[in-house]
């Protein structure tokens, strides 16, 4: 079997909106040190929303928020739920690269557990770093465990995709790095 053929995985959005989601991950406590009111973000293979929500909140009215998925069952489910809390500084992408975003453009991404789900994953680690500003940062996970990747390819590898590693760790369901662009 040649797994690198599997195309993009993707997680029905019920799994990923499952209210026991909230006991083990807590998306404000994840995202504060990185993102402030005003700035410009991009949540790549956003999902149904479970970050994108929260991250609309912490950028407030002046921020904007750029939500990317492949899935467009993702997408949709994302978009009811804005609409139904009246959230505007959201706009929603069906893609499954990144190469319409500007180089430069981003003051934070968060890419939480997409590399692991995409044969595009060299592809992705270029863009991600491209479309960062100057000084901007980033947070991609990959998830741990059996069978969490199809490919069999490993954390290290992952990482070795980038060039701007500020940090990197592991937590108990995620191997993470966060890019700090020169
Ligand atoms: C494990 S889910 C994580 C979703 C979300 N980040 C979260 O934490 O709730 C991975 C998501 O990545 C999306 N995805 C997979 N390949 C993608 C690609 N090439 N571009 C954009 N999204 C992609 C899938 O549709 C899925 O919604």
């Amino acid at each position: 079997m040649t797994v690198m053929q599997v195309d993009d995985r993707h997680i029905p959005p019920f799994i990923l909106s499952m209210p026991i989601r909230k006991l083990f991950e807590n998306p404000y406590r994840t995202l504060s040190p990185f993102v402030k009111k005003g700035m410009t973000v991009l949540d790549h293979g956003c999902g149904p929303g479970f970050y994108t929500i929260p991250l609309a909140y912490l950028v407030g009215e002046k921020g904007m928020v750029y939500a990317v998925d492949s899935d467009r069952k993702s997408i949709q489910a994302l978009e009811d739920k804005l609409k139904k809390k009246g959230i505007k500084n959201v706009e929603t992408f069906l893609s499954r690269d990144l190469s319409f975003i500007p180089s430069s453009s981003i003051d934070f991404l968060l890419s939480k557990d997409v590399l692991c789900c995409t044969v595009l994953h060299k592809e992705l680690a270029k863009e991600i770093e491209r479309v960062l500003k100057p000084g901007g940062r980033a947070l991609v996970t990959i998830r741990r465990g059996r069978g969490k990747d199809p490919r069999g390819i490993s954390a290290e590898e992952f990482f070795s995709l980038f060039e701007y590693i500020e940090k990197r760790g592991v937590s108990r369901f995620s191997a993470w790095v966060v890019l700090n662009k020169r």
